[in-house]
């Protein structure tokens, strides 16, 4: 008799716990992306790469960027040589974990430390899912 009482809120409750679960991801994200980490100071706050003024220029569209979930967090890890894009593990380059590269190998082409904050693999992992939910072919 009492079953269906005891089950369907459990239930209900199950789903708005999942719900607000990945909706908490992408909040989480969202803040990295524009407070946090800062990429919309480069990347805009739109991601379409217009980025403030002042910012190092030439910021990738992150609408249109054909990496998959891995490579973009190892593009957010790494950063790309050679450009503006900074490395935002802290320890990137202090071994060869970024594309097999040392930053002896890269010299003066090895990506900068970010101008905001590095991030933890967590955070990394958090921003790209956001941008894949929020730019990416949008
Ligand atoms: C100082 C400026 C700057 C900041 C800050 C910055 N980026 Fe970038 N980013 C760039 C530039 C410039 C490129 C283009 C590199 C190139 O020409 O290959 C780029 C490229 C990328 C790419 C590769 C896109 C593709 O399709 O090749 C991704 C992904 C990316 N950035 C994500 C981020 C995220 C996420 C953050 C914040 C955690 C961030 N960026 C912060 C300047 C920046």
């Amino acid at each position: 008799m009492n079953i269906c009482k005891l089950t369907i809120p459990g239930v209900v409750a199950a789903a708005l716990q999942l719900s607000s679960a990945s909706a908490q991801d992408v909040s989480f994200g969202n803040r990295l992306f524009h407070e946090k980490a800062d990429c919309q100071f480069c990347h805009g706050p739109d991601g379409d790469g217009r980025g403030d003024p002042r910012s190092p220029g030439r910021a990738a569209n992150l609408h249109e960027t054909t990496l998959n979930r891995d490579q973009l967090i190892e593009v957010i890890a790494c950063g790309r040589p050679g450009t503006e894009m900074p490395h935002f593990d802290k320890y990137a380059y202090e071994d060869s974990n970024c594309y097999g590269l040392g930053g002896k190998d890269l010299g003066n082409d090895a990506p900068h430390d970010p101008h905001s904050t590095p991030l933890m693999r967590r955070e990394i992992e958090a921003v790209a899912d956001y941008i894949i939910k929020t730019f990416v072919g949008k």
